[in-house]
């Protein structure tokens, strides 16, 4: 993973340990799943490829909406923890653990009617050309008319207001409970530390105000529609932007 912080195995598995208790489930059923739903509503899609699906939250839910759902999940023990996840919630979801910058030789191009890559997961890529490449990958498994729904923190605003777990609260993806500390080491580079016992640490490259949509509109997509916490439009104040690409 180009992560830094991630790739000792024990930080790896820290992760897959905190990463449960992080994830707010009411909020992301009652917030973030229905704007996903609608969104792959209005475009018609019925195959689904979870990019970095975390513990499968959101696989689950959109395989019992009737989705083919493939979820992809890098860390080999989060991976597991999905797996015991979808068994649970009964959600027959295929499972993969690519690299995103490998997407392209792992799965058939335009083989999808939808790619999510959510919960900030693109920060981990430390540097331009892999961010690049990744989303250039998503675009080319997209279908022609697929779309990508893809977020981001608003550094800004954590750059402002350092408090996470207050920033949090104020989103709809994680447990405000769960202790956070980041550190900024350059404007756009940053430490996070996740968690207290277990606790893991991640090295982040922060996005500065319309990179990421920059790179979004240069990657090819016909239309690429801004959110701020799920609401259309920009917003300074908003927590996360959420992206709608379609090719
Ligand atoms: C912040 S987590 C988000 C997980 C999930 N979407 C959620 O919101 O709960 C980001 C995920 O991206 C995955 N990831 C990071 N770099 C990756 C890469 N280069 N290729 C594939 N997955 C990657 C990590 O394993 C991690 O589980």
């Amino acid at each position: 993973m180009d992560q830094g912080y991630a790739d000792s195995i024990e930080n790896l598995k820290s992760m897959a340990e905190v990463w449960i208790h992080y994830v707010d489930y009411e909020s992301r059923q009652n917030q973030l799943v229905p704007f996903i739903s609608r969104i792959l509503k209005e475009h018609k899609c019925k195959r689904v490829l979870d990019a970095a699906a975390g513990i499968g939250f959101e696989a689950a839910c959109l395989y019992h909406e009737g989705y083919e759902v493939v979820a992809n999940e890098l860390n080999p023990f989060l991976r597991e923890r999905m797996k015991g996840f979808l068994k649970n919630k009964k959600a027959e979801v295929k499972v993969t653990g690519f690299n995103w910058l490998e997407f392209d030789k792992r799965f058939e191009k335009e083989s999808f009617d939808a790619v999510l890559c959510l919960g900030n997961s693109l920060t981990y890529l430390l540097n331009k050309e892999a961010q690049e490449k990744a989303v250039r990958n998503f675009y080319t498994l997209l279908k022609k008319e697929g779309v990508l729904v893809i977020d981001e923190r608003n550094y800004e605003l954590l750059k402002k207001n350092p408090d996470v777990s207050l920033i949090n609260r104020k989103s709809c993806y994680y447990n405000s409970s769960v202790r956070v500390k980041i550190n900024f080491l350059r404007e756009d580079s940053l430490i996070t530390s996740i968690g207290d016992k277990p606790s893991y640490k991640e090295r982040y490259y922060a996005f500065k105000k319309g990179e990421l949509l920059k790179l979004l509109k240069n990657t090819g997509f016909s239309e690429v529609e801004q959110y701020s916490d799920l609401k259309k439009g920009f917003d300074p104040n908003a927590v996360f932007y959420q992206y709608v690409c379609v090719k």
